[in-house]
């Protein structure tokens, strides 16, 4: 009888709940066990805060967003936060305690379900000899390995409804309206929602951009007798020639000295060189909050029984991956470490061009 533990780290993100019912259910199937691991790794640390889930505990929770498990993304256990005798605070490696306490517990094997970060750490504790499963999450979508998290979909449609809403007020007005939008360093949830929002420029991390280039497109809209726009920004979105120094929505923003958003800087940038009035907001943590769109649901189920399977296969070190039509696996390895971004040839990007957006660069 296999005891499985599971646990959600990093941000959170639509589907997580999905994943944790559909990994239980299959699991009960077989008749396994499944613990819940609270907070990330920190339900292993001292606390030991872990819950027996079983079919009532999960079912139906699918359709609500956030994760029943908790999360942090606060806590490496290889490098802990932890205050010493004299309060100054020091990293500390605390991973032989998880390990211990996992051994300790009579589980089989962890099912991570995580971003970059999270996934990482369960890399390194498979390393260390704790079996291991990943299964990808991320609303940013820059995770390798997989054509796709889930997080994601909910994360644009969120954006794109607000787009949407934009439209007309920043028609009544005639004003500009610069959304800022979540993405780290990827360019993934600004580029779809931009695109399928109608927004008449969009800028990110992948492309830099010409602050005139950007006036410009806004300008000849007006020639047409378009006064309004959108511009829809990523919040790792960079100018040409060099670093800008914001604080964007989340972490990508967050390296630098606090000057204010990148969207904010787009926004006053394009009022004062066009003369436009001009708006900026932030869509920031909205864009993760609430139930995953069906999509997403079904993606995050998918990826919950996937996970069972692998177990059933004694694939350890492996990460769950859409590879459409079907849900495979990688080694966790080939998903970790490098951000994903938007290729230059993708055809979203092609089609935004095609329908006459700007990206803020030369052609
Ligand atoms: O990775 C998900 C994400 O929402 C990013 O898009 C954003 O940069 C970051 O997390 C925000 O982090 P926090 O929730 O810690 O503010």
């Amino acid at each position: 009888r296999m005891r499985i533990a599971i646990n959600t780290g990093g941000g959170d993100a639509p589907g997580l709940n999905a994943v944790i019912e559909a990994v239980v259910l299959s699991a009960y199937n077989k008749n396994w066990e499944v613990y819940g691991i609270k907070q990330g790794y920190h339900g292993l640390l001292d606390t030991e805060d872990i819950i027996r889930l079983d079919p009532n505990k999960v079912r139906n929770i699918s359709n609500l967003g956030g994760t029943i498990l908790g999360t942090t993304n606060k806590g490496n256990p290889f490098e802990m936060p932890v205050e010493n005798i004299a309060g100054e605070v020091e990293k500390r490696d605390l991973s032989d305690r998880v390990v211990q306490n996992f051994h300790r517990l009579g589980l089989d094997c962890l099912i991570a379900v995580g971003g970059d970060g999270s996934l990482k750490i369960a890399h390194d504790f498979h390393k260390k000899g704790i079996p291991v499963i990943g299964v990808p999450k991320t609303i940013d979508n820059d995770l390798s390995g997989t054509v796709v998290t889930f997080g994601f979909d909910t994360a644009v449609s969120i954006a794109t409804e607000a787009i949407d809403r934009l439209h007309s007020t920043a028609k009544s007005h005639d004003r500009v309206l610069v959304v800022e939008v979540m993405g780290r360093n990827a360019g993934w949830i600004a580029l779809n929602s931009g695109v399928s929002g109608g927004a008449k420029v969009i800028l990110i991390p992948e492309i830099p951009f010409d602050m005139d280039l950007v006036c410009e497109k806004i300008m000849e809209g007006e020639v047409m007798g378009e006064r309004y726009a959108i511009v829809v920004v990523a919040e790792g979105a960079v100018p040409l020639g060099g670093r800008i120094v914001h604080k964007g929505s989340g972490e990508a923003g967050r390296q630098e000295v606090v000057l204010g958003g990148i969207g904010e800087v787009v926004a006053q940038s394009i009022a004062a060189k066009t003369g436009k009035d001009t708006r900026s907001l932030v869509l920031g943590h909205l864009q993760r909050g609430g139930s995953p769109t069906t999509f997403d649901r079904l993606l995050a189920l998918r990826f919950g029984a996937m996970a069972i399977r692998l177990v059933e296969e004694g694939k350890f070190g492996h990460m769950v991956a859409l590879a459409p039509p079907n849900v495979s696996s990688v080694p966790l390895e080939d998903a970790i470490g490098t951000s994903k971004q938007v290729p230059m040839d993708s055809d979203t990007l092609r089609t935004a061009k095609d329908i006459g957006i700007s990206f803020g660069a030369p052609e």
